[in-house]
């Protein structure tokens, strides 16, 4: 069966660029089903909200992480870090602490900026994030993609450097077989 990807974009503009790289991917790679988690919904985290299941919209957030084999998640860099919307949806599905959805998901990071400098700092702090809240984060390949607002097409809202698109491509397929090496730790 074909592995189900869930992709968390950590931008909530309309004509977000890290959108556009996440509309690409389907047709960049067929082998998987990819599913697009919404984080524009979620409150403000709460631990006084944070009580059984937790508000309707975290309940659903964390129900479509939970059946995915991966997210990968896909986000600018603000001030040289990880966007506050973003950092708000990884602490929702950072608790119940010993059963969230997060621990031993395998997780992916991709970013894109109009900028030179490609995400670098933000994806470092993801990772940080995802670290503490025990997913897996496919360590060897990285993307930083710059310059995105040459890259893509505003019309399509669709990635079309060619160059760019390969990376993408090979970054995800590099992501699935990251899932199979841990699901064969978990077993
Ligand atoms: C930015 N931007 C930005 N870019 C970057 O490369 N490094 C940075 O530190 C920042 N900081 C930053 C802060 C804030 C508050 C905003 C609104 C923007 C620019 C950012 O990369 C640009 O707006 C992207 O277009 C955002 O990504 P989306 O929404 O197009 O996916």
């Amino acid at each position: 069966m074909s592995k189900r990807i869930g992709i968390i974009v950590g931008s909530l503009r309309e004509n977000s660029f890290n959108q556009m790289i996440a509309n690409t991917i389907p047709e960049l790679l067929d082998s998987a089903q990819y599913e697009l988690i919404s984080i524009a919904n979620l409150p403000l985290y709460n631990a006084d909200l944070d009580l059984g299941d937790g508000p309707d919209t975290v309940k659903h957030y964390r129900e479509a992480i939970q059946k995915t084999d991966g997210i990968l998640i896909i986000s600018p860099e603000y001030n040289s870090g990880i966007p506050g919307v973003l950092k708000n949806a990884l602490d929702w599905a950072s608790t119940p602490t010993k059963t969230a959805v997060l621990i031993h998901k395998p997780a992916g990071v991709i970013g894109a900026t109009p900028g030179a400098k490609g995400t670098i700092l933000s994806q470092q702090q993801i990772r940080q994030t995802l670290d503490a809240t025990q997913s897996y984060v496919m360590p060897a390949q990285k993307l930083y993609i710059s310059q995105i607002t040459d890259k893509i097409d505003l019309t399509t809202q669709k990635l079309t450097d060619a160059t760019t698109r390969k990376y993408v491509q090979r970054y995800v397929q590099t992501f699935l077989q990251w899932i199979d090496q841990v699901n064969l730790l978990k077993e």
